[in-house]
């Protein structure tokens, strides 16, 4: 069977890392998507910086409608960020009849509501495993593990440059601005770190969840959004000495007013399970009525671990086009009609 055509925009930490671990994993991919995965072209402005992936064997542009406009490709992997470029490439796309992947957690809570009705509409998948939680499958585990549940609330750690910043600081006495700069040289932060310290990329990350767990529509501007900026050293340590930890959660709670959501630091007593999770490291705990709290736990950010995400995106995608190309179902978090009754 002919190997299905990746063209993936972006060879930034994520891009990279999705190379290396396509190259890598081929065999194991292969079998599970069922097809072979072939990169067909790649895109990224700067072809002179240096990647981190070996480049040698990819057909490489610095104009991504080189990729959006090529007829041989099926899937458009998108991770180049932000809401500008990113935007105006993936519309492109879903009207050009291609699938997307995407890691972009601004795009999909900002502007997932029209590109799922869009999607819908041209009948195909826009898939962003990779936008919560770096490589933890979450929104597969909420989507089909907990599918018979009705979700109750859901709370995590989901920034893993905040996470690693109060790791640092409690463990080592370290200063918040050179934490910052080492998660920042490390690939974890986002291009403008104040998303991370400001609980924006974790107000991003919850829009989404919610969105998946109670099957509303997108509503980022609804979050109560607070950040980690103004957390001292010596609040660290005073937290520590009274038996808790300072963490930045997100929450979604279902409430009989609608649903709540907040992003802020929270002071967690030491014995609990989410005060014991450190440096990058993303924990989310959901609560379904039928089985109770189930929790998620793995890295949340860096290249490899976000590239896993992004690849079971590309592998669900291959092997719904192998088993049942005909009846694709895009990957809709809600009904559109959703949209005008869902009270927060
Ligand atoms: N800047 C994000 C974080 C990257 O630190 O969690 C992963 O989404």
């Amino acid at each position: 069977m002919q190997s299905v055509k990746i063209g993936i925009l972006g060879l930034g930490t994520v891009g990279s890392g999705t190379v290396n671990v396509l190259t890598r994993n081929s065999r194991e991919i292969s079998r599970r998507a069922g097809r072979d995965i072939e990169i067909y072209r790649a895109a990224d402005r700067d072809l002179d910086k240096p990647k981190g992936c070996d480049t040698s064997a990819i057909n490489l542009t610095d104009d991504a409608f080189d990729i959006i406009n090529d007829p041989e490709i099926q899937i458009v992997v998108e991770l180049i960020g932000g809401t500008g470029v990113a935007k105006e490439l993936v519309i492109k796309a879903i009207e050009n009849g291609k699938h997307v992947v995407t890691a972009n957690k601004a795009l999909i809570a900002i502007h997932g509501n029209e590109l799922f009705e869009l999607a819908q509409e041209k009948g195909v998948t826009i898939s962003f495993e990779a936008a919560v939680a770096g490589g933890i499958p979450i929104i597969k585990a909420m989507r089909e593990g907990l599918a018979g549940n009705r979700i109750e609330w859901l709370a995590g750690i989901i920034n893993g440059t905040g996470n690693f910043i109060l790791t640092e600081m409690r463990e080592k006495g370290r200063d918040f601005a050179d934490v910052l700069a080492e998660a920042q040289a490390l690939g974890y932060a986002e291009a403008d770190p104040t998303f991370d310290i400001e609980g924006i990329d974790a107000a991003h990350k919850l829009t989404i969840m919610a969105s998946i767990a109670f099957g509303i529509p997108l509503q980022f501007d609804k979050c109560y959004t607070e950040g980690i900026s103004r957390i001292a050293q010596e609040d660290v340590l005073n937290a520590n000495e009274l038996g808790y930890r300072i963490k930045h959660l997100g929450i979604a709670k279902k409430t009989t007013a609608g649903v709540e959501l907040r992003v802020h630091p929270t002071l967690i007593p030491q014995r609990r399970l989410l005060a014991n999770v450190n440096g990058v490291m993303n924990a989310v705990v959901v609560k379904g009525d039928a089985v109770g709290p189930t929790l998620y736990y793995g890295a949340g950010a860096g290249s490899e671990a976000t590239a896993s995400a992004v690849v079971a995106d590309i592998v669900d995608i291959v092997r719904a086009l192998t088993t049942d190309p005909e009846n694709r179902v895009p990957h809709l978090a809600f009904q559109p009609d959703a949209l005008k009754d869902t009270p927060i």
